[in-house]
């Protein structure tokens, strides 16, 4: 197979590919596992689509997720601050998960549940006994940030000033807005971490300082700050739209919604269908490739070559996923990308599914008409391929 390849420009297809990418994915799905694409945010890239191509990507050690191995020419840069591992290769990567495993425990996981409770009833009772108005603002957006908060041990966050910047640093398309807003948020970031420093609490970020204070393999300040980075927008830009597009699915499919109402024992199947129908994450983060590499039969060239994993398109195969574009809470969704898949499996996991379950289950129980105040279809969608949930989600109740 030719390296030389037609470019799949997916900037000129503008709002319809944002609002619904799943059948451009299915079509170069197939005519094959990889293409070469031009993003929405500018970039050339090299797409893998299908499950079977897609989870060995994921996996694929020839793939670096390190910034250095980027060809310069892509004119792209990172805007997470510090070292994080995410982006880190072994043996680096090896180092700081350990570290941070370690701490973000289970236990700690579990110990957050009966916090998770109490904010979705306070957030809940903000909203009874009736109103109208936009869920991602009322649940699936503040929810998940108090938690953070209680990770990094920050008794409040500006809330506004962190939305916007957060928003605007993984999914603004123009380069410049992007940096701005990532520059924000780092110093934000730094400023928080000095004061934990000065004032050492119960929370996950002090026990990872104190890690490395005590233990001879210690995070740096580097390493720290890119830590928080992680907690603080990959914690929070994906559980967000887990909660939103798991309610939108629910108030679109009546019938879904119906079953789960009267069986709440199918909620963590539900979850998991809500994951692999529509993902919080369309593609996951950057990969680079070394040396010139097959995938799927095709040569990706080496040097630097970006290479973007459309879990989305994975998790919608119907090689994998009988009916796979059906939303149905009762079937076995196990094994869906939207949580990645090998070493960069996501750390956060357990939180995000507790989140999303305590989350769901609560406002089905007390707003038993819940509604969508919104064609579906004229709903707008957040930019970019990295998130996918709609910005708002007009809903009465
Ligand atoms: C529904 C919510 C979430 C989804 C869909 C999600 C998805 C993912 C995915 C796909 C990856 C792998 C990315 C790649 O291989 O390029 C990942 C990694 C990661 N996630 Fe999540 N995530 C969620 C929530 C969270 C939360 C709540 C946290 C922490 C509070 C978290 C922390 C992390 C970390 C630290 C990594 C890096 C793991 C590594 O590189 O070894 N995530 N996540």
């Amino acid at each position: 197979m030719t390296t030389e390849a037609a470019i799949v420009d997916l900037a000129a297809l503008g709002e319809d590919f944002t609002r619904d990418p799943y059948p451009l994915y299915a079509s170069l799905r197939a005519q094959g596992p990889v293409h070469r694409i031009r993003m929405p945010e500018g970039p050339l890239a090299w797409l893998v689509v299908g499950y079977e191509a897609g989870r060995a990507a994921l996996a694929d050690p020839r793939l670096s997720k390190q910034w250095s191995s980027a060809s310069p020419e892509l004119g792209i840069r990172p805007v997470s601050p510090g070292v994080t591992m995410l982006s880190a290769d072994p043996p680096d990567h090896t180092r700081l998960r350990r570290l941070v495993a370690r701490e973000f425990t289970a236990r700690r996981v579990e110990r957050l549940a009966p916090r998770v409770q109490e904010i979705t009833d306070r957030l809940l009772d903000a909203m009874a006994p009736a109103g109208r108005g936009d869920l991602v603002d009322k649940l699936a957006f503040p929810l998940p940030i108090f938690i953070i908060c209680e990770l990094l041990g920050v008794p409040f966050l500006d809330q506004d000033s962190f939305r916007a910047w957060s928003n605007a640093a993984v999914g603004e398309t123009d380069p410049e807005l992007r940096m701005a807003a990532a520059g924000q948020l780092n110093r934000y970031l730094a400023d928080l971490l000095d004061d934990k420093r000065e004032r050492p609490g119960e929370d996950l970020m002090s026990a990872l300082m104190h890690a490395s204070d005590a233990d001879d393999d210690r995070l740096d300040g580097e390493e720290l700050m890119g830590m928080a980075w992680l907690l603080l927008v990959a914690g929070h830009e994906t559980t967000v739209n887990l909660v939103s597009n798991g309610v939108l699915a629910l108030l679109t499919h009546p019938d879904q919604l119906a079953a789960l109402r009267a069986d709440f024992s199918l909620l963590d199947g539900a979850v998991e269908e809500m994951l692999r129908y529509e993902g919080p994450l369309e593609t996951p983060t950057y990969r680079f490739t070394v040396d010139p590499l097959e995938i799927g039969g095709r040569t990706v060239p080496g040097g630097g070559e970006l290479v973007l994993i459309a879990i989305a398109d994975a998790d919608r195969d119907p090689e994998r996923f009988a009916e796979a574009d059906r939303f149905d809470i009762r079937r076995d969704a196990r094994g869906h990308l939207a949580f990645g898949h090998g070493i960069h499996y996501c750390l956060g996991a357990p939180l995000a599914r507790l989140e999303a379950k305590i989350a769901i289950r609560s406002l089905l129980e007390r707003f038993p008409d819940l509604a969508l105040d919104a064609h579906p279809a004229a709903l707008s969608w957040r930019t970019g391929m990295l998130i996918r949930g709609p910005q708002r989600l007009p809903a009465t109740w």
